[in-house]
């Protein structure tokens, strides 16, 4: 991490208090010691999540998701880590250098496609652009949404943006796996005149291309990046880092499907809106849009395309517990077109308009029905009632079922019959990484490695009695736990936690963390892990022995193998 200093991590650490920051997300109540709260992470219905402010960190007892400040805010935000220790930096109004950036393992890809979407700006500006803004203009792109949005034109050549990033010392590794270029006889654009549309990532980087043509109709009038290292497309959607503040804000987000949607709504001033790039949405997305914690209204085109996948994915995000309103355009075939023929105005009362998804479905099981006739409105109310028996919210049945007893004169414990009650368990789903199965020495060592976290008493006694581990991944943890040990003379998981982000081990540190946040710290357990590590080790030591006896063809060193290996056994014992 280029710039910033574990030291200056940890000052904006200890000058935040955990409780207050994530207070400014979720309800949280004293009891005893510790604050608790309604747990973020997983479908939580009682307060599991715990927050000591004497620690700094937090631990959820139902997922076992724990951290520290920055980890919270981070997974909360669905942010970077650096980006969190901003937004903590922030809230505690610490000044922190703007222009610290993240060293990202693909930093050369980042820089990269930076540079692709300044080339292209520049070429729609110079003037080969000249067609490319005429058209642009008469869709009604004024020069600041241009600019906003940064559109560009891929140059109408094989390969000059190729030419001109490997001048700016782009290896063609790079080019390759950005998708800016690809590979023929020579290396040529993957781009060429089309209009170009950056694509973002959470954080705000460029990370793709959708690419429309203009001044023609031959060919797919849009290409995209394809999957890359830094795109993928199950994460990404259109315009997401610029909505996402404004629709925390006022509680909503809109999901269109194409970005010139997007564009149109928010220049038009309705900031909360993302596209979706065609109209799946995968599992990551609905997380993200769970995350967000706000009302969804699907707004897809205005044709029967748009409307089934508006039923699909109407039903992935209420299956996932997502808030969901549906907004139909008419006349139009989508928001874009919708806006610029009837006004901003119109379509904000379109917005506050939206119905409830389950609406939006019963509007299509009216459809072609003729509700005067008894066979049409019996038809009719079983296929509700179907809908209902799929719905575990009682309210909305309760509601529903008065609506048909009101409306065709039904007698409402004839429906009441046909719904299924709710089963009455207390089903804790939590959304689980799939939890990687781990060896009986694998558990210990993690305890271990917790015990060090915590207290540098456990470190001084493994660095007297093991002063090393068989296994690569977890050694590596313990050496950075000995070097920040080492270079502070104190530890505590909240630091180890900010340091290690920084570091390679963090995933590895976390999950030793969840794995052990039920642990208490007892001397006489950590001396009993000592013990059977040690036995570990000699078995290893043993193992390794007998694969040099295998190997040795030298009569002696046989024999001073096998007596080393006796020695181990007698230990053993
Ligand atoms: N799309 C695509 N490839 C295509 C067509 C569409 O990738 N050949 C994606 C684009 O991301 C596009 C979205 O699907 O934004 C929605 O498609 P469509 O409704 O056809 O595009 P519009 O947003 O209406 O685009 P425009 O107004 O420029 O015609
Ligand atoms: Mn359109």
């Amino acid at each position: 991490m280029a710039g910033i200093s574990n030291e200056e991590i940890s000052k904006i650490r200890n000058a935040a208090s955990i409780v207050d920051v994530i207070s400014s997300y979720i309800n949280l109540e004293k009891k005893g010691k510790n604050y608790f709260g309604v747990c973020p992470f997983h479908d939580d219905h009682n307060p599991s999540l715990s927050v000591s402010e004497e620690k700094g960190i937090f631990t959820c007892f139902v997922c076992h998701k724990t951290g520290n400040v920055f980890t919270f805010v981070q997974d909360y935000e669905n942010v970077s880590f650096i980006e969190a220790v901003k937004i903590v930096a922030n809230k505690v109004g610490i000044k922190f250098d703007a222009g610290i950036q993240t060293e990202s393992k693909y930093q050369a890809h980042y820089d990269a496609m930076e540079l692709a979407v300044k080339l292209y700006q520049n070429n729609l500006k110079s003037k080969d652009g000249k067609k490319a803004r005429e058209y642009l203009e008469k869709r009604g792109l004024t020069e600041e949404v241009i600019n906003e949005f940064e559109i560009g034109l891929a140059p109408n050549a094989p390969d000059t943006l190729t030419k001109l990033l490997k001048a700016k010392k782009i290896p063609d590794n790079i080019l390759i796996e950005t998708g800016l270029s690809a590979e023929g006889n020579i290396l040529y654009d993957k781009f060429r005149n089309r209009i170009t549309f950056p694509i973002h990532d959470r954080q705000g980087r460029a990370v793709g291309f959708s690419a429309r043509i203009y001044d023609t109709t031959e060919g797919s009038k849009y290409i995209n990046t394809q999957e890359t290292k830094i795109f993928k497309k199950g994460e990404i959607l259109f315009n997401f880092h610029r909505a996402k503040s404004e629709a925390k804000k006022v509680g909503k987000i809109i999901i269109v499907e194409g970005q010139m949607d997007a564009i149109r709504v928010y220049s038009s001033g309705i900031k909360y809106v993302v596209a979706t790039m065609g109209t799946a949405l995968t599992k990551e997305h609905i997380e993200m849009l769970k995350r967000l914690n706000v009302t969804v209204i699907l707004c897809f085109d205005n044709d029967s395309a748009g409307e089934t996948a508006t039923l699909s994915v109407g039903e992935e995000l209420t299956n996932a517990g997502v808030d969901l309103k549906v907004l139909r355009l008419s006349m139009e075939k989508d928001p874009d077109e919708y806006i610029l023929k009837y006004g901003v105005e119109k379509y904000q009362d379109a917005i506050n308009n939206s119905i409830n998804y389950f609406d939006f479905k019963l509007n299509i099981l009216k459809r072609n029905k003729d509700l005067t006739k008894n066979s049409d409105i019996s038809e009719y109310v079983k296929s509700i009632i179907k809908e209902l028996n799929n719905s575990n919210d009682e309210i909305l049945i309760d509601l529903e079922i008065n609506k048909l007893v009101k409306d065709y004169g039904l007698d409402k414990n004839v429906l009441l019959n046909q719904i299924k009650k709710p089963e009455k368990v207390n089903i804790i789903r939590v959304e689980e990484k799939p939890k990687v199965k781990l060896s009986k020495y694998h558990k210990l060592v993690e305890a271990l490695i917790f015990y060090m976290i915590n207290d540098i008493k456990y470190i001084k006694l493994f660095e007297q009695e093991l002063g090393s581990i068989p296994d690569d991944k977890y050694q590596s943890v313990i050496e950075d736990i000995l070097a920040f040990y080492i270079k502070y003379n104190y530890i505590n998981i909240a630091d180890f936690v900010s340091y290690e982000a920084t570091l390679d081990n963090y995933e590895l540190v976390m999950q030793i963390l969840e794995n052990n946040s039920s642990v208490e710290l007892i001397d006489n357990d950590f001396v009993g892990i000592i013990e059977k590590i040690k036995v570990w080790k000699n078995e290893n030591k043993i193992n390794q022995l007998k694969d040099e006896l295998k190997e040795t063809s030298d009569i002696n060193k046989k024999l001073e193998i096998m007596d080393n290996i006796a020695k181990l056994k007698k230990r053993d014992v």
